[in-house]
């Protein structure tokens, strides 16, 4: 950050290291809402703020976690929320050893002109909520753009508005002290193959670090979040584990600074132990070679085993937390090219 102090720097700096250090990930629990509660939805559960809140106390009290997982990404109703017995739930998870985090963009909105595309909105009066969460003691950001796929789209004006915001939004966290996670996602929906998917997912990173780069984004401060190189859902030919891990590598070596300490992959609505596969495979053929740490940020691939076990019971709460566990330390497992699959377990 050129215009900042040494000591902002390497803040910074040592933020970001200690966000992928021990072959640890992040756990994304920042669901908006209305997509928490979506998912509550599937499983009959009560759409409330005190089953969300039960929700994330369940999780940010999983006994173990931070062996594997180094940060966790809040949503702000989740920040403000306490355990039953009135502990905030940021006094735990600083206190288990995990660095919180705080999603900071405000949505994916249609956006005007673009049939089929979304812009994120959020820059407006966000200098002071990152002042705030900052004193709060959160320590990384996250915001995020969404990049569809399909005829005509994306377009350059969705690229490019995209790429604008997030490094502004940057720009603000590092003056701020916190490190930006920055997500462009190109998501899976659609019948492409994996190769315009490599094409779409160049084209975005190549404008994002541009942008980066002119808004005077440190790149040593920061953390890439992506997507993997995959083809659309409905595309006939599904790629192998090392194919993708090939083709995902192919278009990162080709527009990822080395200067970036790290990139997590986002899941994106792939199941959670094909995830896991993929990063392993990711991790096995290019951690020696690839100058960025090769990690996670799950939030559906460590979350839903878990989920699908609480369906909202204090009875299953145990069971729940036990799931979690196995699927972040199945992320670490995979960061070091051990994952060895589900041994049935979940
Ligand atoms: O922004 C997306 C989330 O932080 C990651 O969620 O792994 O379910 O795609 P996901």
């Amino acid at each position: 950050m050129q215009n900042d102090s040494g000591t902002n720097v390497q803040k910074l700096i040592n933020t970001a290291k200690t966000l992928v250090a021990g072959d640890k990930g992040l756990l994304a629990l920042d669901e908006s809402i209305s997509t928490c509660n979506k998912r509550f939805a599937k499983y009959g559960i009560p759409q409330t703020e005190e089953f969300r809140r039960a929700w994330r106390e369940l999780i940010v009290t999983t006994s173990g976690l931070s062996e594997s997982i180094s940060g966790a990404i809040l949503f702000d109703e989740t920040i403000r929320q306490t355990k039953k017995d009135g502990t905030p739930f940021i006094t735990i998870i600083i206190d288990s050893g995990i660095i919180p985090g705080i999603k900071v963009d405000i949505g994916a909105k249609e956006m005007a002109g673009h049939p089929g595309e979304k812009i994120t909105e959020g820059l407006d009066g966000l200098r002071a909520r990152l002042a705030e969460y900052a004193q709060m003691g959160v320590r990384f950001a996250k915001w995020r753009a969404v990049i569809a796929m399909d005829d005509g789209i994306p377009s350059w004006g969705c690229i490019n508005a995209n790429a604008h915001a997030l490094a502004r939004y940057a720009a603000l966290c590092q003056e701020a002290g916190l490190v930006p996670v920055v997500e462009p996602e190109v998501l899976m929906k659609g019948v492409h193959a994996i190769e315009q998917c490599g094409e779409v997912t160049a084209k975005v990173l190549r404008t994002v670090f541009d942008q980066l780069y002119i808004q005077r984004v440190m790149l040593e401060g920061m953390i890439l979040k992506t997507n993997m190189v995959l083809p659309g859902l409905t595309c006939p030919k599904q790629e192998t584990v090392n194919d993708v891990a090939d083709a995902t590598l192919q278009c990162l070596l080709q527009t990822v600074p080395a200067a970036v300490p790290a990139i997590t992959f986002l899941s994106g609505g792939q199941s959670a132990s094909l995830a896991s596969d993929r990063l392993n495979a990711m991790n096995i053929r290019f951690k020696s070679r690839a100058p960025w740490a090769l990690s996670f940020s799950f939030g559906r691939a460590i979350q839903q085993p878990a989920l699908d076990i609480w369906q909202g019971r204090e009875a299953n709460v145990s069971a729940a937390q036990q799931a979690l566990y196995h699927r972040a330390k199945c992320n670490r497992d995979a960061r070091r090219g051990k994952y060895d699959g589900e041994k049935g377990v979940v």
